[in-house]
């Protein structure tokens, strides 16, 4: 059965749908435990790559889990309401496995107060907004559960207005880049990194982290995260995901960093740069659209 796709709304100052807000008491209730770890996102900035990565990093061992649970079970996503499923929240109580790594797309001033009350590890990942951007139109054209997205010239116009589910992608990054300069356990990550040097961001989060995993099994690892090696993997390409269109698009379209330039024309990139040197006037935080 099809959802019907929802609208946008305010909520509390931020663009979201009932998907993510119908279980708000429970989320921000939630009970965090000091040794969970956070992967927080704006949308489509690498979030099952990292949630890949991080559990690899703990379970890589455990073979079976490997070969028979989609990484979207093992990794819960703490706000998302989506019936019959198991909320978000219900998925994360009930984890088997320690530490529990959980995603969460929320800006910085939703999360739950006790994953910082516990002083949890907390990875973020960005990316920049141009292939934000885009991978966000063509996510938004596959998945069922979000907004119809309109044509690609309305829906920059919207990403330029913050009217996107979780709000605009410039509050969303810079508000995270700021509670990094207060709360030393965030880790900021770049989407643009991980591309550019995979063993390198690995090695750097294995340190965060406090991890020392041995040089081979981090070779391993980095090979199993290679973009054409998840997207042949049933249980990392979400091809049993019932609420993507896959007729529309694959979940992991092309993973590169760039692409935004097949999209943009001339004069929608210049009158973006406009837009985007206002917005992120006040912040130090640098991307590259290009490696
Ligand atoms: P594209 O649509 O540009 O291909 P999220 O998990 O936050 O929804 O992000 C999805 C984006 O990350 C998609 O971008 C997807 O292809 C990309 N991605 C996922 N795994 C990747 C990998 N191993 N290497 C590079 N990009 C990856």
């Amino acid at each position: 059965m099809n959802p019907q796709r929802p609208k946008l709304f305010d909520f509390h100052g931020v663009s979201m749908t009932h998907f993510f807000t119908d279980n708000w008491d429970k989320v921000q209730n939630f009970k965090a435990k000091p040794d969970d770890i956070v992967v927080a996102t704006y949308p489509k900035a690498g979030t099952t790559w990292v949630s890949y990565i991080l559990d690899l990093l703990y379970f890589q061992q455990m073979c079976e889990r490997e070969k028979s649970i989609s990484i979207v079970d093992r990794v819960p996503f703490l706000e998302l309401v989506y019936p019959p499923m198991h909320t978000g929240t219900d998925n994360a109580d009930t984890l088997p496995t320690s530490p529990r790594i959980i995603k969460t797309h929320l800006p910085v001033q939703f999360l739950p107060k006790s994953f910082l009350e516990q002083n949890c590890k907390i990875v973020y990942v960005a990316r920049n907004a141009k292939d934000n951007v885009v991978s966000y139109f063509h996510f938004d054209c596959m998945e069922r559960i979000q907004p119809e997205p309109g044509d690609w010239n309305s829906f920059l116009q919207r990403f330029k207005d913050g009217q996107m589910v979780f709000g605009s992608w410039y509050d969303h990054v810079c508000g995270w880049w700021e509670k990094k300069q207060t709360y030393s356990k965030i880790h900021y990550m770049f989407y643009e990194d991980l591309v550019e040097d995979t063993e390198r961001e690995l090695k750097n989060l294995c340190s965060f982290l406090g991890l020392s995993t041995p040089e081979e099994q981090r070779k391993k690892i980095v090979r199993c995260v290679q973009f054409d090696v998840m997207k042949a993997n049933p249980m990392t390409n979400l091809t049993d995901d019932p609420s993507l269109d896959l007729s529309v698009s694959q979940f992991l379209r092309k993973g590169k960093v760039g692409d935004w330039k097949n999209h943009f024309t001339v004069a929608q990139n210049e009158q973006f740069d406009e837009v985007y040197k206002l917005k992120m006037k006040n912040t130090s935080l640098h991307f590259r659209t290009e490696i």
